[in-house]
């Protein structure tokens, strides 16, 4: 069986992405999926390579049961070769990501997280660094929400078993 790949994208690799993927491994792994798929996330910078994620996002995360263990790295041109979905937080990192070398041939497999959500398609996750608990959790609950309905798409385009 083929296992599909995918990459959550942000700008820092602190905040936004490091959650994505922490809460897409906790929801696959609580329904037995995590055979099938495997999951990274890095920053279209480098500004935090190396980095342990932000100390708000993981007080935040371990509020909400998620545990985060992840350090800061930088899109390549390799990821973009190898991973089947690269789902971006928003649309500067989108205009980011297709600047990496070779992305033209990639294009089809660059989403935005909230499209999956059909109520949601469009909009944005916002950054939350520097911002408050409260934006810390808004963000939490809109990654949550994203997530769900990104496993739904693929337990029914990709997972049908
Ligand atoms: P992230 O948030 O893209 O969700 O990880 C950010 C983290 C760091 C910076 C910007 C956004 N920064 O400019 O260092």
């Amino acid at each position: 069986m083929v296992r599909v790949k995918v990459l959550f994208v942000c700008l820092g690799n602190i905040c936004r992405s490091p959650l994505a993927e922490a809460i897409f491994k906790k929801r696959i792994l609580e329904i037995g999926l995590n055979h099938l798929v495997e999951a990274d996330s890095c920053g279209t910078s480098n500004y935090h390579i190396g980095d342990s994620s932000d100390p708000h996002t993981i007080s935040n995360a371990r509020k909400n049961g998620i545990l985060i263990d992840h350090r800061g790295r930088q899109l390549t041109s390799a990821d973009m070769a190898y991973y089947d979905f690269i789902i971006a937080m928003d649309n500067s990192n989108i205009q980011n990501i297709v600047t990496v070398e070779g992305a033209k041939l990639y294009a089809n497999k660059i989403t935005l997280m909230r499209s999956y959500d059909d109520a949601r398609n469009g909009s944005e996750v916002p950054d939350p660094y520097y911002g408050t608990e409260l934006q810390f959790q808004e963000v939490f609950e809109i990654l949550d929400c994203s997530v769900v309905a990104f496993i739904q798409f693929l337990q029914e385009k990709y997972l049908k078993s």
